[in-house]
């Protein structure tokens, strides 16, 4: 029988160079799309896909995100206080059930596959699910969700999939499938950013994962892949060879690359149009502004 997915893995060890100066001293996931920080996002997401429990694979300087998932009595008693349902109920939100988030560090700057390898004593023999908060997912059902749904039929590996420009081919994990018009494919090679022209299809890995723990042991062996770095994506094509039970997964929903700048800046446009109390004056600006540069055009 197979297990519930219960534990997901955050990898937010990154030093967050692309926001400089900003991640000087704040982590790049307390960056705020419109009123949330970036891993809010990727937590409520987690939630409704039914974990229970988080792991945070950090590093030096990121006690700011620590403390994000903390009461704060002070400002809790102040709105209780002033009895601000609606702040206390967002707030709320924010608080992890003690015990619930578990955080551990990665040391040194090896790779996506060793930042979730650090997680293994926590995760032990159960699949588990890896969001990277970067990849911030609109849609009407969560990302993740989607995915334990369909992983509730394949079993095995699962990895979100997406479709991208030929020519952005090698900044992703590219997977090599079988064409299909059924969102769950079946997965027969993934090479991690491939040198161009190289690439097997234009099908790219986006960050959300289930994985088998087997994937935990093919990273023991300590192998570095693209750039020199522990890849995530060479552990599980192994498990394709051995296994072959890795399935890809073509989501329903908006993606945005929230490690780039003009990804985050488009995040908080499109968050900000969808907010009923922002929207019709986000949305005159935008049209100001367009008939400006159209009219001095
Ligand atoms: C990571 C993964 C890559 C995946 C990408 C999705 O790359 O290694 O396989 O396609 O996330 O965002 P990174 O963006 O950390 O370079």
């Amino acid at each position: 029988m197979q297990h519930k997915v219960t534990k997901a893995v955050f990898p937010v060890a990154g030093l967050g160079t692309r926001f400089l100066p900003a991640t000087k001293s704040i982590p790049k996931e307390i960056l705020t799309l419109v009123d949330r920080p970036l891993i809010q996002y990727a937590i409520d997401e987690a939630r409704e896909a039914g974990i229970t429990e988080f792991i945070f694979v950090t590093s030096r300087g990121k006690s700011a995100l620590e403390d994000y998932f903390d009461r704060a009595p002070e400002l809790e008693a102040s709105l209780k206080a002033k009895n601000k349902t609606e702040l206390l109920d967002i707030y709320d939100k924010t608080c992890m059930d003690s015990g619930a988030i578990a955080y551990v560090r990665q040391n040194q700057a090896l790779g996506l596959g060793h930042a979730v390898w650090c997680a293994r004593h926590l995760i032990g023999d159960e699949p588990f699910a890896v969001l990277l908060p970067d990849d911030v997912i609109a849609a009407e059902k969560p990302c993740l969700a989607q995915m334990i749904d369909a992983y509730a039929d394949t079993g095995g590996n699962m990895v979100a999939a997406m479709e991208v420009p030929e020519a952005a081919t090698s900044s992703y994990g590219i997977l090599d499938v079988t064409a299909s018009i059924n969102p769950k494919l079946k997965v027969n090679g993934m090479v991690e950013k491939p040198e161009k022209g190289t690439a097997p299809s234009n099908l790219a890995a986006i960050g959300r994962y289930i994985l088998s723990p087997q994937i935990l042991k093919n990273l023991d062996g300590q192998q570095t892949g693209a750039g020199g770095e522990i890849q995530l994506t060479d552990a599980i094509a192994k498990e394709i060879e051995t296994s072959d039970n890795v399935y890809g997964y073509r989501f329903q929903g908006q993606r945005f690359d929230c490690g780039t700048k003009a990804g985050f800046l488009q995040a908080t446009v499109s968050f900000g149009l969808a907010r009923a109390d922002l929207r019709d004056e986000l949305e005159d600006y935008i049209y100001d502004m367009m008939a400006m540069r159209q009219a001095a055009e």
